[in-house]
């Protein structure tokens, strides 16, 4: 079968639909109250509640295509593989199935005429090797050999390659198998049953990975064994799209065609040049495409100095440097990123009901940069001039290039490396924190409540977002809606769509207001109904879903009724005063407010 990523979204949550899987949407790109990572990196992140124990209201079987970004290696997109954003088809088990069902289906999937149809003999998998923590994964290599794997295609490897665990240092984790495609059958017939490692780059490409999670990391780096038992799997869309359709890269599949017609169409390049001109493409492919999704996430990001907004920043910054280099005409990003809406905007219709906004803050970011830039590189080049090969651009003057002409310090090293220069990377952060330090307000350390614990503080301040919501659509209009939140173990923001800044008058009514419920101690209900229940009871929410699932309602008795995934205070009376330390200006309509809970 030939496919395209439309029909292998399609076959994939069929094939686990009809194995007794609920099909989920995609959650947001940001994560819900976890300061421990800035964005989305996995299908099984948004999900770690319930692989701890909690009950997920789709059930215990749950199927997938998660939006992901990973950003570690921003500087290496531009080869053939690498990607910032990009989907992954998932499907779990909440402590019901495990080896014995994940592990057939999983070759069912993969060989069977009906799915991917990849012959049998072409497939290797790796397997746990076993150590202190966890003993070896015989069960999963018995069931591949008795589903028709080669024996001599069973690899073991120790941790380093197959164990999973989430991007943060602590969590749900396990020993996995991984599926991989034979590309050369001469140097993975050499290999022993250690050997996986050994081969030759480009021998496998990994296409799929099952992870069996029966254990939690704590924070003092024990493994201790998880209440359930969790199936837990990850296979990249584009990826394998690529692998089926025979394809050299991720971006020769059908997701970018689009846009790289376009590209195509306003510098008068071509993708297919090679060398440097294939490079600046597949930048701005990926971080175009990256950018879009970010600005028109449901709890949508935009650029900033900080945070998630620094990374969008860097991308997009990054993006108008390469656009330079093959004459993609100033202000036409936008152009590329309405061909990323259209492909998408069926399976992530916040594309075009974001639109605007997209378009909005990609031009503004763009010509912001796009002035200093030209000047930025002058200033690059006469302090590069002097240096010898191998040279070192010092902290100071890294921090002089972003302080005065909007240069990301990661994006000054990659022209440094270019030269075969680097950057003092120390001496720039010092640089930026004594710049920091002189211009801190302060007043967010001086409301810190230092609660012991960080997991029940994050949790008081989610239900003081609640209020503060509920607050501002008394206080406000009731047409205000929650634009994005984040919290950390200090603060909660919250960004919401409002023409103005706030007065002191209404500041003092919304913590007022919020004051009153925490003073009359209003349990927090939790319930799962239907999510046109919920429409019904008046409930609001991120209507992000189009599958009629159950979902999870918390009420604080009449004054705040939200569709959330909590988890949430049992009561308003363990929150604390609620204080306003600051309001900010997101974008045009769209206002920031930072809140803190002080300990009584
Ligand atoms: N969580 C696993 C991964 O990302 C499936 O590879």
């Amino acid at each position: 079968m030939k496919f395209t990523s439309e029909t292998l979204r399609e076959t994939y949550l069929k094939f686990f639909q009809s194995k007794g899987h609920a099909i989920i949407p995609s959650a947001s790109l940001i994560p819900e109250n976890d300061p421990t990572v800035l964005f989305t990196t996995a299908g099984m992140h948004p999900l770690v509640p319930y692989l701890l124990g909690e009950k997920h209201p789709a059930g215990n079987r749950l199927t997938d295509v998660q939006k992901c970004v990973r950003t570690g290696d921003i500087d290496e997109v531009g080869d053939s593989s690498h990607c910032t954003f990009f989907e992954m088809l998932g499907n779990w088990s909440l402590g019901d199935y495990f080896k014995k069902e994940m592990i057939p289906w999983s070759y069912e999937f993969l060989t069977s005429p009906e799915y991917l149809g990849i012959p049998s003999g072409d497939i290797a998998v790796t397997c746990f090797a076993g150590d202190d923590d966890c003993p070896r994964d015989e069960e999963s290599a018995a069931l591949w050999e008795k589903c028709g794997i080669k024996k001599s295609h069973i690899f073991f490897l120790p941790k380093s390659g197959n164990w999973w665990g989430p991007a943060g240092t602590t969590g749900p984790c396990g020993p996995d198998t991984e599926m991989h495609i034979i590309r050369n059958h001469a140097e993975a017939d050499k290999l022993g049953p250690y050997d996986f490692d050994k081969a030759p780059a480009g021998t496998f490409l990994e296409v799929w990975n099952d992870v069996f999670m029966q254990y939690n990391k704590n924070a003092e780096g024990k493994y201790e064994p998880l209440r359930q038992k969790n199936v837990d799997t990850g296979m990249g869309l584009e990826r394998t799209l690529c692998i089926l359709g025979g394809k050299e890269s991720v971006y020769e599949t059908d997701v970018f065609e689009n846009a790289i017609a376009e590209i195509e169409r306003l510098t008068g390049k071509q993708y297919s040049a090679g060398g440097e001109t294939t490079r600046a493409f597949r930048v701005i492919l990926d971080h175009v495409r990256t950018a879009t999704f970010m600005l028109g996430d449901p709890k949508g990001v935009v650029p900033s100095n900080t945070d998630q907004g620094y990374i969008l920043r860097r991308i997009i910054r990054r993006a108008v440097r390469f656009g330079r280099n093959i004459g993609l005409p100033q202000g036409s990003l936008k152009q590329v990123a309405y061909t990323i809406i259209n492909k998408y905007k069926d399976v992530y219709p916040e594309l075009e009901k974001n639109k605007a906004k997209i378009e909005e803050e990609l031009e503004k970011e763009e010509l912001k940069f796009s002035k200093t830039l030209q000047q930025g590189i002058r200033e690059f080049e006469k302090v590069t001039a002097n240096l010898p090969a191998g040279g070192v651009i010092d902290g100071l003057t890294a921090f002089h290039l972003y302080d005065t002409y909007g240069f990301p310090v990661e994006i000054t090293g990659e022209m440094a490396r270019e030269l075969g220069l680097t950057v003092d990377v120390d001496g720039y952060n010092a640089a930026y924190q004594e710049h920091q330090e002189k211009s801190r307000a302060g007043s967010e350390q001086k409301f810190a409540c230092g609660l012991a614990d960080h997991k029940e503080e994050t949790t008081r301040l989610h239900t003081a977002t609640h209020l503060l919501h509920a607050a501002l659509k008394k206080v406000c209009s009731p047409d205000v809606e929650q634009k994005g939140s984040n919290i950390t173990e200090e603060r909660l923001r919250f960004d919401f769509n409002f023409a103005r800044k706030l007065t002191p008058e209404e500041v003092a009514e919304v913590e007022r207001l919020v004051n009153e419920q925490i003073a009359a101690d209003v349990p927090v209900v939790m319930r799962e109904m239907t999510l046109e229940e919920a429409k019904r009871e008046g409930f609001t929410g991120l209507f992000e879903s189009k599958y009629g699932e159950r979902v999870k309602t918390y009420a604080i008795g009449t004054f705040s009724k939200e569709i959330c995934g909590g988890p949430h205070a049992s009561s308003t009376g363990e929150l604390g005063k609620f204080k306003i330390v600051k309001q900010e200006n997101v974008s045009a309509g769209i206002k920031r407010i930072k809140a803190v809970l002080v300990k009584e």
